[in-house]
């Protein structure tokens, strides 16, 4: 039952059935996230080939690639931020790709997004930032912490604390570290009530203490709300030690789909080959085991 005063959710369309033409297809309901050969054009860049994905609800979902392999294309198409240029993409029950604007909508309120650079503001307190992550529920635009109700504000405590930063709350949030402003970031995104948090390097800008609280915070939040969870990563020894499922992308196409430990160098040099060849052309990959057994 929603509170009153706050606007829908997709939670009809998530249990909704599958349609006739789905019969036959891979397409099924249960999954959180699905995508049917879903391809991306911008221009002559295939940025994503002919992409099949089905992620269960819960899932810990790491996506590896070479930068310009289509990770953040392939997370932005699922809460339609980018429109596919072939295949379907289904997101808790919503055809992103023939949704019309109500129900996009809709679906971005469920799905939080956690962005490399946080994208706190960075002037306003730390609990008016968490409590930014409402505006979605609430029918008015709202200014400074009280003109949230307080049951709204009880919640957002209750999310600050939950990330370890409820003593932090008064405070502006561009005098955190990086950590704790994406541990905030965090607690905006869960006032969303996301059934979905989706997170594009969420850990590129943190030292690998911070990385790794990042990332063991998503996972307790993952296992404790069955929440699903899909972040794009560069490191691959930290996406082994948390995610249930890894998958690879390059030049668009998922080129390996495996668990934590099925990750071998044979799947991981389908991903990184041109790192081992030493034709690199993005950002220097980051050392990690995979790397670093290449280079022995
Ligand atoms: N809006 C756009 N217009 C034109 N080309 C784009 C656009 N967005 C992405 N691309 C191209 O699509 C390809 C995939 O880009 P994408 O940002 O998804 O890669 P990525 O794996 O997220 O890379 P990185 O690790 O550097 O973030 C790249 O070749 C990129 O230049
Ligand atoms: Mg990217």
């Amino acid at each position: 039952m929603g509170h009153s005063g706050e606007t829908p959710r997709l939670g009809a369309a998530r249990l909704s059935p599958g349609t006739p033409e789905d019969a036959g297809s891979r397409w099924t309901t249960e999954a959180v996230v699905q995508c049917e050969r879903l391809s991306k054009r911008f221009g002559s860049t295939l940025a994503l080939d002919s992409v099949d994905l089905a992620v269960p609800a819960g899932q810990m979902l790491a996506v590896l690639g070479l930068s310009g392999s289509g990770k953040s294309t392939l997370l932005r198409s699922f809460n339609g931020l980018v429109t596919p240029s072939e295949g379907r993409v289904k997101v808790l029950g919503c055809e992103v790709t023939s949704a019309n604007s109500e129900h996009l909508r809709t679906l971005r309120r469920q799905v939080g997004f956690i962005f490399q650079q946080f994208g706190l503001v960075g002037r306003i307190c730390v609990l008016e930032n968490v409590l930014a992550g409402a505006l979605g529920r609430v029918k008015y635009p709202r200014f400074g912490v009280l003109s949230y109700p307080r049951r709204l504000r009880l919640e957002a405590i209750g999310h600050l604390e939950r990330v370890g930063l409820a003593d932090r709350a008064f405070q502006r949030a561009d005098t955190l570290s990086g950590g704790q402003q994406q541990r905030v970031a965090i607690a905006r995104a869960l006032m969303q009530r996301p059934v979905l948090l989706l997170a594009d390097e969420p850990v590129a800008s943190l030292d690998p203490e911070s990385s790794a609280a990042v990332m063991e915070l998503m996972l307790r939040i993952s296992r404790e709300d069955n929440l699903t969870v899909i972040a794009s990563l560069h490191q691959v020894e930290l996406a082994r030690g948390w995610a249930d499922r890894l998958i690879g992308l390059r030049d668009g196409r998922v080129v390996a789909d495996a668990k934590p430990d099925e990750m071998n160098e044979q799947r991981l040099s389908e991903i990184y080959r041109r790192v081992a060849e030493g034709k690199m052309d993005g950002p220097p990959a980051p050392a990690n085991a995979f790397t670093t057994a290449l280079a022995g």
